[in-house]
């Protein structure tokens, strides 16, 4: 397991380590062209492919994108159909380039909601990739930050029952491991495109001191380019982790 930024400094790097993206503006991107939002979901998954590449060149170790949050069935029917086909599709063809180019695919979220043959797939990918090593690349699909929390509890008291009456024993370190990126270390850089300025709900616990990039593209324009922007602001950002600037001038001696 990684540290947990509350408890101990993490690695730092001129490259995020671990880049979590929100994925926002499609439908947008879409209307502004007068063309069905399904357009502008297509365009999103070419951007996916995109900044996949552009990650693995740059040595990002882990990416994690924002696919469907627990909200999105709120959206309407055919909206939310389309969004399964499109997974369904993704994954189908990717799975080969995924393989070739080092990337281990894993989805968290409870997909136990998802249709049996979206399941099937998943599981086929997750296998299939899991020996690769050079790009962890996560889709949050049916996630909540919440939820992931709340899964963590429970998971941890089914493994230790004892907790539920020695209740100053439950801390960060016993709840950790049972969250659903508990192999990940915590994102050091967060994007969410399409100028919203929230985090929606979207892995709450591990952003605890992450980095918050927004940008007003719409996701289906967001390029390599666009990428390294949000990773220049990155390496300009002082990383405290609640120490005084002083002390980070002080170097390591400071931590
Ligand atoms: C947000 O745009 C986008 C989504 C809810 C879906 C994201 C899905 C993809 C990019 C395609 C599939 C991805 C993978 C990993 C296979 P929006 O519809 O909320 O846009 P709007 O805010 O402009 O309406």
């Amino acid at each position: 397991m990684f540290p947990s930024s509350t408890q101990a400094i993490p690695e730092q790097s001129a490259v995020p380590r671990h880049l979590a993206i929100i994925m926002d503006g499609n439908g947008r991107w879409a209307t502004e062209r007068f063309l069905p939002r399904s357009a502008g979901h297509a365009r999103g998954v070419q951007a996916v492919r995109r900044i996949v590449e552009a990650c693995g060149r740059r040595n990002v170790r882990y990416l994690t994108l924002f696919a469907f949050s627990s909200e999105n069935w709120r959206r309407p029917r055919e909206e939310v159909s389309l969004l399964m086909r499109l997974f369904i599709q993704t994954l189908e063809k990717e799975v080969d380039k995924l393989e070739e180019q080092g990337v281990r695919l894993r989805v968290v979220g409870d997909v136990s909601a998802f249709e049996p043959r979206l399941r099937q797939l998943i599981e086929m990918v997750e296998t299939r990739t899991a020996h690769n090593t050079l790009l962890n690349l996560t889709v949050a699909a049916n996630y909540g930050g919440r939820w992931d929390i709340l899964q963590a509890m429970r998971h941890m008291l089914r493994a230790e029952p004892e907790l539920a009456t020695h209740l100053n024993d439950i801390d960060e370190a016993r709840l950790a491991p049972h969250l659903s990126m508990a192999w990940a270390p915590e994102p050091d850089l967060f994007i969410r495109t399409g100028g919203e300025q929230r985090v929606s709900n979207f892995l709450i616990w591990q952003l605890a001191y992450t980095e918050l990039y927004f940008t007003d593209s719409y996701w289906p324009d967001f390029d390599a380019n666009a990428l390294d922007r949000a990773f220049a602001w990155y390496r300009s950002r002082e990383r405290r982790f609640g120490r005084t600037s002083e002390q980070l001038a002080d170097g390591p001696a400071g931590r």
